[in-house]
């Protein structure tokens, strides 16, 4: 199995993923107080730039890599005349850069594409200077609240079909895990926080129409059937398909320090 590229996405990718105005601008502020200034930062999967656009924008030396060409072309679109990170098409399994080179390494929503992921930890660790971190971001909200629920039936659903939900990395506790066997300390942090109302018929829309890259792997016919066994449980399971919910979201930061520098010690005087 290869590395998911995002070239079929690129062309929705911002529209579908982007925050509420303001939210990413707030997470990579928060993400820059971590830092030192004129850090030189490389990020893994850099995309449209998303993130790396406001880190950029706050004064970063940035470098981005990606498999997907399409979307790196996405973003120099953005930024326009306006310089921009320097972009490598090259894949994080194998990272085309000086060892010790950088002050921190970025990776939002990417290490579930890579088979390789452990790898990929390997590579970073590589390229980072010794007190370097690993900074992984993600979005976050609540397991119970009903966009969870119906993408936890959609997963049964999908595994009844014998096809595997999440076939590269099943939960962010892995990624934690094998980053604590390497020896890194963790901190986590809120980026930032706001609520999103959105209906089960949206949800249930951006399955149909494959959206998310976890439908790209289902075949056609098994999407298709699960679909309509989901909207009849959703029927079942929720009052209205149409009504809007407003549930909380989080973008979090999650640190991950090597060696004797402020995380580490935080987290050592902490224990
Ligand atoms: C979900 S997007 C996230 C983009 C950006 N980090 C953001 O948060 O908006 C994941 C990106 O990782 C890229 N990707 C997948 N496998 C990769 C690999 N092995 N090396 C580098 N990039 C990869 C995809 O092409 C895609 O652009």
């Amino acid at each position: 199995m290869e590395s998911i590229s995002f070239d079929r996405a690129a062309d929705i990718y911002d529209q579908t993923r982007s925050h509420p105005p303001g939210i990413t601008q707030s997470a990579a502020s928060v993400l820059a107080g971590l830092l030192p200034a004129h850090a030189n930062l490389l990020e893994i999967g850099i995309g449209t730039g998303r993130i790396a656009l406001p880190l950029h924008a706050a004064g970063f030396r940035l470098t981005g890599l990606d498999i997907s060409r399409k979307m790196m072309e996405r973003l120099r679109q953005k930024q326009g005349q306006q310089p921009g990170p320097n972009l490598i098409e090259a894949s994080a399994l194998s990272l085309p850069l000086i060892s010790g080179s950088f002050d921190a390494v970025v990776g939002v929503h990417v290490l579930h594409l890579i088979p390789g992921w452990r790898t990929v930890l390997k590579e970073v660790r590589r390229v980072l200077r010794p007190e370097g971190s690993l900074i992984i971001g993600y979005d976050w909200h609540p397991d119970d609240c009903p966009s969870s629920l119906l993408r936890q039936q959609w997963d049964k659903l999908i595994t009844a079909y014998g096809i595997q939900s999440h076939p590269v990395l099943s939960s962010f506790e892995e990624v934690l895990a094998a980053l604590r066997q390497m020896g890194a300390h963790d901190e986590e942090l809120i980026g930032a926080e706001w609520t999103k109302s959105f209906t089960i018929q949206d949800e249930l829309a951006r399955l149909e129409s494959r959206t998310w890259s976890a439908t790209w792997h289902v075949p056609e016919a098994v999407l298709a059937n699960a679909v309509l066994r989901l909207k009849a449980w959703s029927e079942v399971t929720f009052s209205t398909l149409n009504a809007p919910y407003v549930t909380p979201r989080r973008f979090i930061w999650q640190r991950f320090t090597w060696g004797n520098n402020q995380a580490a010690k935080g987290t050592e005087d902490g224990q």
